[in-house]
C-alpha cells in the first residue's frame, strides 16, 4: 500500500498524512479518488431532508458533489489547499458551484467559532498516531440543533498489519469516538460496517467505522 518497498518508519508514515504529503499527492496531474460518494454517507444521508452541510478532509470534493446534487448547500474543508482547488474545479465541473464552498483547516484546532450546520461529516480523515475522539469533540461544536455528524473511517484489521505503528495508530473503531460526543446528542449508529474494495487487482474486505448521531433540537 505504501509502495515504499519497507515498512515505514513512524516519522515517514507521519509525514504522508500531514499537510505536506496531502499537497504533494494533490499537485499531479492525476486524481488520486473516484469521485465517487462514500457508500456509508449515501447509505445514512439520502434519506434526510437537505440543508447545509459540512464535509471535513473533503479531498476532491466527491461527497461534496454529490451533497450538492441531492440539494445541501456544502462548505467542503482540508487542510490542503490543493485537495481544494480540486475541489472546486470538480465542483464547477459538475455544474454545483452555486452550492459550495471552501474552507482550509486543520480538523485538529478545528472551532466552529458560531458556525452551524444541519449536517457534520468527514470520512476517511486520520491523523497520525490518532485523535480522532478529540477531532469528533470539535466537530460536533458545528452540529446545529437536530442536525446530524457522521463520522467514518478505516477499522484497525488485519489488512494493515503491514502499515507503520503510527498508521496503525490513526485506525478507530466507532465505540471509541464516543468519548468526544456532546451529553446532547443521541447515537443512532456506532458500528463497523463491511465493505469489499479492490486494491492492486485484489479484492480485499475491509470494514468502515461508522457514528451516526443526532444534536438533540431543544
Ligand atoms: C483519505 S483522504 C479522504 C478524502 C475524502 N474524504 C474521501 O473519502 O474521498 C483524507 C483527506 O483528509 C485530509 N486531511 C487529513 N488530515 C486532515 C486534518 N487534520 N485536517 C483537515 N484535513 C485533513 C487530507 O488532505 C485528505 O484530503
Amino acid at each position: 500500500m505504501s509502495g515504499h518497498g519497507h515498512e515505514l518508519t513512524d516519522e515517514e508514515a507521519a509525514a504522508m498524512f500531514e499537510p505536506a504529503g496531502w499537497e504533494e499527492r494533490y499537485s499531479g496531474e492525476e486524481t488520486v479518488w473516484s469521485g465517487n460518494p462514500n457508500p456509508q454517507l449515501v447509505a445514512e444521508i439520502s434519506g434526510l431532508a437537505p440543508g447545509t452541510a459540512l464535509d471535513v478532509g473533503c479531498g476532491e470534493g466527491g461527497d461534496v458533489i454529490w451533497l450538492a446534487r441531492q440539494g445541501w448547500k456544502v462548505t467542503g474543508a482540508d487542510f490542503s489547499a490543493n485537495g481544494l482547488a480540486r475541489a472546486a474545479r470538480h465542483a464547477e465541473q459538475a455544474g454545483v458551484r452555486d452550492r459550495t464552498d471552501w474552507w482550509q483547516v486543520d480538523a485538529r484546532a478545528f472551532a466552529a467559532g458560531g458556525r452551524s450546520y444541519d449536517l457534520v461529516t468527514t470520512h476517511f480523515l486520520h491523523p497520525p498516531d490518532g485523535g480522532m475522539v478529540e477531532v469528533t469533540g470539535r466537530l460536533s461544536e458545528a452540529v446545529a440543533p437536530g442536525g446530524h455528524l457522521l463520522v467514518v473511517g478505516h477499522a484497525p484489521s488485519e489488512v494493515f498489519t503491514h502499515l507503520s505503528a503510527s498508521h496503525r495508530r490513526a485506525m478507530f473503531r466507532a465505540e471509541e469516538l464516543l468519548p468526544g460526543l456532546p451529553g446532547d446528542f443521541d447515537v443512532l449508529v456506532v458500528e463497523q460496517r463491511p465493505r469489499t474494495v479492490v486494491r492492486d487487482g485484489v479484492s480485499v474486505d475491509v470494514h468502515d467505522s461508522t457514528l451516526l448521531a443526532r444534536r438533540r433540537a431543544d
